[in-house]
C-alpha cells in the first residue's frame, strides 16, 4: 500500500491551471488563482524581459513551447522545466488553460487558441479593454509600425517612441526626426535604431512626470500601442492636455474565444469550471 504525505494528496486532487503571463494582470491572478483551494497555478514567461512580472506565488516556468505543437504537447503533460520544478514534482495535464499575455503578444495567443482546442482543454483569454478616443484627443490611428513611421513625416520633429523596445527598428531610416525612446529593457545589440536618446524605465507613470517629460523634451508627437490599462495611460492624459497628437497603434486581431476584461472576470470563470 502506497500512503501519500499531505501535501503531496492534496496536490494530486488540484487542478491545475497555466496562465501565460508576462503582464501584471497575469501575476495577479496567478496569486488569486492560488487562493482557490482546489487549484494549482502554473504561470509561463517568455524570458524576454531583465526583470520579468514574475508572480509570487505557485510554478514558474520561463521560455517558449515551440509554437502550438510544443505549447499543445505541454497542455498533455506540463512537463517540469529547468526554472520550475512543480512543488509536488509530478508531470501531469493541465486542466484550464488562461492566456493573460500583453495584448500585442499575438503569435503566443494565436498558438494557444490552436493548442487548447486540439487538446480539449477550457481556454480563456484576459483581454484588458483598449483605450477610447475622448474629446481632445488628437489621435492619427494606424494598423501598424510601419505605417506609424509614414505618419510622422512631414508631421513631427521630435517624437516620444513608447512602444518598446522590438519595434524600433521601423522608425530607424527617419533621420529627420529626433526620437525620445522608452523600453524597459535595452534593444537587442547590432539592431538599428532611430536618432535620439533611450530611456529604460518600467510603468506605472504618474500624470505629472509625463507632463514634465513632454515639455522638457520639447515632444511635439507621441507613438503609442494601444496597450489599455492604467500603468501606460498618463502620457494619453498628457498628450491631450498639452494638444499633442498621438499616433496610435491598433491592436492585432486576437482568436474567437470567450474572453474577459479583468482579474475578477478571470476568476469567476475559473471558479465556473470547477
Ligand atoms: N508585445 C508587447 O507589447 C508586450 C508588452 C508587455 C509584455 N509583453 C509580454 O512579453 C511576452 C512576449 O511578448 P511578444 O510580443 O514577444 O509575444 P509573441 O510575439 O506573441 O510571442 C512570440 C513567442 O514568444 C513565446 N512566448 C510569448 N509569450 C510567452 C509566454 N507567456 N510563455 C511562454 N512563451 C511565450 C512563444 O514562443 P514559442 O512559439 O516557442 O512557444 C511565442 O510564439 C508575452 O508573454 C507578453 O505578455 C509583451
Amino acid at each position: 500500500m502506497t500512503i501519500l504525505l499531505p501535501a503531496i494528496r492534496d496536490n494530486l486532487v488540484k487542478k491545475r491551471l497555466l496562465i501565460l503571463g508576462g503582464t501584471g494582470d497575469a501575476a495577479e491572478l496567478a496569486v488569486r488563482a492560488s487562493q482557490i483551494a482546489d487549484i494549482e497555478v502554473v504561470s509561463s514567461l517568455a524570458g524576454r524581459t531583465q526583470q520579468p512580472f514574475t508572480p509570487k506565488t505557485g510554478t514558474v516556468r520561463i521560455g517558449g513551447f515551440g509554437g502550438a505543437a510544443g505549447l499543445a504537447a505541454f497542455l498533455l503533460v506540463s512537463a517540469a522545466r529547468p526554472y520550475g520544478g512543480y512543488a509536488n514534482g509530478e508531470d501531469r495535464p493541465i486542466d484550464f488553460l488562461i492566456d493573460a499575455t500583453h495584448p500585442f503578444a499575438a503569435q503566443i495567443s494565436a498558438n494557444a487558441a490552436v493548442a487548447a482546442a486540439e487538446c480539449n482543454v477550457p481556454f480563456l483569454m484576459l483581454v484588458r479593454p483598449a483605450w477610447e478616443r475622448v474629446e481632445g484627443d488628437r489621435w492619427i490611428e494606424v494598423a501598424g509600425y510601419s505605417e506609424a513611421a509614414r505618419a510622422l513625416l512631414g508631421l513631427s520633429q521630435r517624437v516620444f517612441l513608447t512602444i518598446g523596445r522590438q519595434e524600433l527598428a521601423a522608425f530607424a531610416g527617419l533621420d529627420a526626426i529626433w526620437f525620445l525612446m522608452r523600453a524597459i529593457d535595452p534593444p537587442a545589440l547590432n539592431s538599428p535604431i532611430p536618432n535620439g536618446k533611450l530611456l529604460l524605465a518600467r510603468g506605472p507613470f504618474s500624470l505629472e512626470d509625463e507632463r514634465q517629460l513632454l515639455l522638457e523634451y520639447q515632444i511635439d508627437t507621441i507613438v503609442s500601442k494601444n496597450s489599455g490599462g492604467g500603468a501606460t495611460y498618463a502620457k494619453i492624459v498628457a498628450a491631450r492636455e498639452l494638444g499633442i497628437p498621438v499616433v496610435m497603434v491598433q491592436r492585432p486581431p486576437i482568436p474567437d474565444v470567450e474572453q474577459v476584461a479583468d482579474v475578477a472576470g478571470a476568476i469567476a470563470w475559473l471558479v465556473k469550471q470547477l
